[in-house]
């Protein structure tokens, strides 16, 4: 892999200082980050970067999970007593217009194609939705252009997903994926080809699927609780995705896709399919 060093080698799965500097040496933008490997290494990177910022673990997180928001000193000693036996980074807490992901696909031969830019909201570190809309997003080009660098530099094969933060107009990376994405699921249905079709197509070298969206999609995940499924199911171009897991809050058990025609009438099945979800 061009331009990596051995330090590397957790690369996409859960080494958020790893990614942002790999991002950084690409050139790609990224919120401002420390490594915290000790107590007066967090004085120094809280100097740096200041307050608010988001205190996270550098291996292993996910779902918001490994994650403290640091809006004042309190927060700051009370996060150092919980995570600061294990390595850590200090980012900067980025205030954004929006959350963004690109989905990339690249093949055995070099050939790479891109989903169009998905908008994504989070509850408590969760993903619970992406939409797509029926006009293309503004930034799909520099999201394209960026995921281009990345999926390139890594020589990488298959599917591959960039978070970004929209911050002024601009994105800025906050973390990738090597894998398909949760983000990627209204594919499943709203896409030509899904994501899991076009990894498989990748990594075999057969000629990638279009990933043209059949009209508006949606995405949304299932966290902690299984709606009532019936209810769900009448929403015209809904279709459910349960991952048969025991409920616990807080977990992703499955999620729902919905596709439509145009963004009113997404909107407002959404705005339908929400309820039944905050049903008792
Ligand atoms: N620097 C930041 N500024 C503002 N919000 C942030 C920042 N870092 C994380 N967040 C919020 O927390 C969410 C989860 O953070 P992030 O994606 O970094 O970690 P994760 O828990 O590993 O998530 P994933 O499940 O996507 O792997 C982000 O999508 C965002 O909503
Ligand atoms: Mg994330």
């Amino acid at each position: 892999m061009p331009g990596l060093s051995a330090d590397d080698g957790a690369l996409g799965g859960a080494r958020p200082s790893a990614r942002k500097t790999f991002f950084r040496r690409l050139g790609i933008p990224t919120p401002p980050f420390h490594t915290v490997d000790s107590h007066a290494e967090l004085e120094t990177a809280l100097k740096q970067i200041g307050l608010p910022a988001v205190l996270k673990t550098r291996r292993m997180g996910y779902d918001g999970k490994g994650q403290a928001v640091l809006n004042d000193p309190a927060d700051v000693e009370a996060a150092w007593e919980r995570m600061g036996t294990v390595p850590l980074i200090l980012e900067g807490f980025m205030q954004f217009e929006r959350e963004v992901s690109v989905i990339g696909v690249r093949s055995t031969n070099g050939t790479i194609t891109f989903y169009p830019l998905t908008e994504n909201a989070h509850t408590n570190g969760i993903l619970s939705s992406s939409i797509i809309g029926t006009t293309p997003d503004p930034l799909q080009t520099v999201a394209e252009t960026t995921a281009r660098r990345v999926l390139t530099a890594l020589d990488y094969v298959g599917v591959l997903a960039i978070e970004f933060f929209q911050v002024g107009g601009k994105l800025f990376a906050n973390e990738m994926a090597p894998r398909v994405h949760n983000s990627g699921h209204w594919t499943i249905e709203g896409a030509e080809t899904s994501q899991f079709a076009n990894h498989l197509r990748a990594i075999l070298g057969l000629p990638l699927g279009s990933t043209a969206p059949r009209g508006a999609a949606a995405m949304l995940n299932l966290i902690g609780s299984v709606p009532d499924v019936a209810r769900v199911l009448a929403v015209p171009g809904a279709a459910l995705h349960w991952y048969n897991k025991a409920p616990r809050p807080g977990r992703k058990l499955g999620h729902i896709t919905l596709c439509t025609r145009d963004d009113q009438t997404l909107s407002d099945r959404l705005e339908h399919l929400r309820a039944i979800l905050s049903a008792p």
